[in-house]
C-alpha cells in the first residue's frame, strides 16, 4: 500500500487555485510513491475559505494557520499567502516537522530567508520554493542541453526579460503587491525573482550586479473590493506606492557570463512575457513563455549552408516530464508547470531528500535581489553577498 501524504494549504486565491489543481493532478498523471490527500485549506475568513474548500476540493477548512501547521495528521504545509507571512508560517511548520513547499519570493529580505533556511536545516525537513518555471519541459530541456555542452564550454550571455502590463493603468488600485510592508519589493521580488532563478538554474551563481529601479506611478487609488492577486477595483482615495514598478540590471556570473535582466509591469501588450536568450561558445538557446512548448536552438557547428535556429516542439515523451502527459504535439500549459513541480516534491518527501529549488536557492535568490536593490539605491556596483 502506498503511503498517504496529507497536505495543509495556507491561502486559497490565485496560487491557491494553481496549487490545489497541482495537488489533485500530480498523482493522476505521474506514478508517485505516495497518495496525496487534500486535507485542509486555510484562510482568514470562514465563509470564503469554506467556499474555496468546496470549489477546490479540500476535505476541511480552517481559519487558523497555526492549527493546520500543528495538526499531527498533516505531512506537508503548502504556503500560498502573500510574502509577509511566508517566514512565520514556514518556520512554525519546520518546528512542527512538516515538509514545506513555499511560494516565492521565499521571504521579505535576506534576514528572513536566512532564518527560514536555518529552521528547515535544524528540523531536517524536506523543503522547496515554488519556482515552477524550472519545470517547464522546454526549460528543463535547455538545462539538459547546456549540461551536455550543446552551447559549448563557455556561456557568454544570459539575457532575460519578464514583462507584464497589469498595473500600467495609473488607476489600477493599491493591491498588496504594491505595498512594501506586505510584498517586500514590487516587480523585483515578484517576477524578477523568477528570471534570476532561471539564470541561477541554467547558467550559475551571480557574482556582481548593477541595477536601476523605478516607480513610475507613485500614488494609486485605494482598493475598493477585496481584489485578488492580479485584478482589483479602485476606490476614490489614494495611497502611496512603496515598491518598484520596474527594474533592469546587468551583472556578471561567477563563470564569467554576462547577465542582462529586465522586469516590468508597464509593458502594454505583454501579459506574462518571459523571454530568455543564452549565447555560448558553440550555440544559442532562446525561449518565450507565451509559446512555452517550444525551444529555439542554434548550433554553430551545423554545416554553414544550413545553419539557423531550430524550432524544437518540446512535446515528445522523451522530453523532460512529458512521458506523464499527452502524445507529441498535444501541448501543455501554465498549470502543468505546477503539476510537474509538485510531482518532484512528493517524490522528495517520500525519499526524505529535498529537490531543487530548495529554501537555500530561495535565499541565494534573495541575496541577488538585495544586491540589485542596494546597487540601484547607491548607484553602484554591488557584490552578491
Ligand atoms: N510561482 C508563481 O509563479 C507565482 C505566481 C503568483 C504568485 N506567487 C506567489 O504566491 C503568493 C500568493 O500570491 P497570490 O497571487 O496567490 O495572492 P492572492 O492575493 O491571490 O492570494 C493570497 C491568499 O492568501 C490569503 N492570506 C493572506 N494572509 C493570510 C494569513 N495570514 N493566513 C491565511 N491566509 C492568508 C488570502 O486570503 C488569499 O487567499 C505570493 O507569495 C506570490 O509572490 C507565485
Amino acid at each position: 500500500m502506498k503511503r498517504k501524504l496529507n497536505v495543509g494549504m495556507i491561502g486559497y486565491n490565485f496560487m491557491g487555485k494553481a496549487h490545489s489543481n497541482a495537488w489533485r493532478q500530480a498523482g493522476k498523471f505521474f506514478d508517485l510513491p505516495a497518495e496525496i490527500e487534500l486535507k485542509t485549506i486555510c484562510g482568514r475568513t470562514e465563509s470564503s475559505v469554506e467556499a474555496a474548500r468546496k470549489q477546490l476540493g479540500w476535505q476541511q477548512a480552517s481559519t487558523d494557520w497555526r492549527e493546520v501547521v500543528n495538526d499531527p495528521s498533516i505531512d506537508i504545509i503548502d504556503i500560498t499567502t502573500p510574502n509577509d507571512s511566508h517566514a512565520e508560517i514556514a518556520i512554525a511548520a519546520a518546528q512542527a516537522g512538516k515538509a514545506i513547499l513555499c511560494e516565492k519570493p521565499l521571504g521579505m529580505n535576506v534576514a528572513e530567508c536566512e532564518a527560514m533556511v536555518a529552521a528547515v536545516e535544524k528540523a531536517n525537513v524536506v523543503n522547496m520554493v515554488c519556482h515552477n518555471y524550472r519545470r517547464i519541459p522546454a526549460i528543463a530541456l535547455a538545462k539538459k542541453m547546456i549540461e551536455e555542452g550543446a552551447l559549448g564550454d563557455r556561456i557568454y550571455h544570459y539575457r532575460a526579460r519578464y514583462a507584464q502590463d497589469w498595473i500600467a493603468d495609473p488607476k489600477f488600485p493599491l493591491v498588496w503587491r504594491l505595498q512594501a510592508k506586505i510584498s517586500g519589493s514590487g516587480t523585483h521580488g515578484d517576477i524578477d525573482a523568477h528570471i534570476i532563478d532561471l539564470g541561477r538554474y541554467l547558467v550559475g551563481e551571480i557574482d556582481e550586479v548593477c541595477g536601476l529601479m523605478e516607480t513610475f506611478i507613485k500614488e494609486r487609488p485605494l482598493l475598493e473590493s477585496t481584489g485578488s492577486g492580479l485584478s482589483a477595483e479602485a476606490g476614490k482615495t489614494t495611497g502611496e506606492v512603496t515598491v518598484d514598478d520596474a527594474v533592469s540590471w546587468i551583472g556578471r556570473f561567477k563563470n564569467g557570463a554576462m547577465a542582462n535582466l529586465e522586469a516590468t509591469r508597464f509593458a502594454y501588450g505583454r501579459k506574462n512575457h518571459i523571454t530568455l536568450e543564452i549565447n555560448g561558445s558553440k550555440g544559442s538557446l532562446a525561449f518565450n513563455f507565451e509559446d512555452m512548448n517550444r525551444l529555439q536552438y542554434f548550433n554553430a557547428e551545423d554545416p554553414a549552408d544550413r545553419r539557423g535556429f531550430r524550432d524544437i516542439l518540446v512535446t515528445e515523451g522523451s522530453h523532460p516530464f512529458l512521458n506523464a502527459w499527452w502524445p507529441p504535439g498535444h501541448i501543455i500549459g501554465y498549470e502543468h508547470t505546477f503539476v510537474n513541480t509538485f510531482a518532484d516534491f512528493v517524490k522528495a518527501v517520500v525519499e526524505g531528500k529535498s529537490v531543487q529549488p530548495t529554501f537555500a536557492d530561495g535565499l541565494a535568490n534573495e541575496r541577488v535581489l538585495s544586491a540589485v536593490e542596494k546597487s540601484a539605491k547607491n548607484r553602484s556596483w554591488e557584490k552578491v553577498g
